[in-house]
């Protein structure tokens, strides 16, 4: 299959194209280089730069490569920068789909898949979340990816484009970046790498599901040949404190650091973990890299760059 992938050159889609190519998919690459690098795309695929908020240029690409899926990565992802800036987010997460989307339905594309969030989706219930409950985002972001959610739904029933939202928790691995918001793995691996110690926000009590991005790229693979249409739930169900995670890498790099607190972040959320229990009916995925293997290869990672 020909599949068009946005946001390639990025930390979770780049490694949805290298599992796609594996198998012998043909992969094109859209993607702005915003937060993604090019030493991230995979040489077998065709890369072509273009910001899917540019409508003439995105539209050209897809009406020009007649893909048969697109798997829609590229967005903005900072949950607090959404909140300072609402309409820069809007612009990237739902116009730019938009913009995709009006392209797609004149080829017709046979499937889109799309990366959504699990963590920032059903606001503050008792954990696990599963995809039954009321989807309650409290940030713009999450409302973006809602928002996707509901438009993909509506070119379903319009146009009969099957899509599949993966909502995932949050996603740890090689490549990741290191200079967002989010991403904490990623920024105590690359702090002690580096010899500084980084500092934990709040008393780092607050939880959240940790997924591997090699389990990720195998969820946007199992989605290719599914019936499924809608929306499910990528993560582990088990919720790990940022102390763990702080002491987890710590011991992996060998690195003995005290560690230090800062003030709370206003408004994060207490805990976070996702039942994946439809993700396992429909797809047959499981999550199959564990927390402590999955730190030790984000260490080794590290340490070898
Ligand atoms: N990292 C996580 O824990 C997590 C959790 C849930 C959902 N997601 C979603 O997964 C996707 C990928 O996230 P990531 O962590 O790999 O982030 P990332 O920043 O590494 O990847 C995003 C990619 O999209 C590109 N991009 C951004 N805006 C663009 C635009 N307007 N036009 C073209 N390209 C653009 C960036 O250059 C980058 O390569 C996003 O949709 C994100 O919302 C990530």
């Amino acid at each position: 299959m020909k599949i068009l992938i946005t946001g390639g050159a990025g930390f979770i889609a780049s490694h949805v194209a290298d599992a796609y190519l594996e198998i012998g998919h043909e992969v094109v690459i859209v993607d702005n280089l915003s937060t993604g690098e090019k030493k991230n795309l995979n040489p077998k695929a065709k890369f072509i730069k273009a910001d899917i908020t540019d409508k003439k240029k995105i539209q050209e690409i897809i009406r020009k490569e007649r893909p048969d899926v697109i798997n829609h990565h590229a967005a903005h992802i900072q949950v607090g920068y959404s909140v300072k800036n609402p309409q820069f987010d809007a612009e990237n997460n739902i116009i730019g789909l938009l913009n995709i989307m009006e392209a797609a339905k004149e080829i017709p594309i046979k499937k889109v898949i799309m990366a959504a969030t699990g963590g920032a989706m059903y606001g503050n219930k008792v954990t696990p979340f599963n995809e039954e409950m009321k989807a309650e985002p409290l940030s713009p972001y999450g409302i973006s990816k809602r928002a996707g959610e509901l438009y993909l739904n509506y070119y379903h029933e319009l146009y009969q484009i099957p899509f599949i939202s993966l909502r995932y928790s949050n996603v740890y691995g090689p490549r990741q970046n290191a200079h967002g918001e989010s991403g904490v793995i990623a920024i105590f691996a690359e702090m002690m790498a580096e010899g500084k110690a980084p500092v934990i926000n709040g008393d780092g009590t607050h939880t959240r599901d940790y997924v591997y991005v090699e389990d990720v790229a195998r969820a946007n693979v199992l989605a290719l040949n599914s019936d499924f249409v809608g929306e499910l739930n990528i993560g582990t169900e088990t919720e790990i404190s940022t102390n763990e995670v702080f002491r987890k890498v710590a011991t992996e790099m060998g690195a003995e650091i005290e560690e230090k607190h800062s003030a709370e972040r206003p408004g994060e959320q207490v805990t976070s973990s996702l039942n994946y229990s439809k993700a396992k009916e429909v797809l047959g995925w499981e999550p199959r890299v564990n927390f402590d293997e999955g730190v030790r290869r984000v260490v080794a990672w590290y340490k070898n760059r």
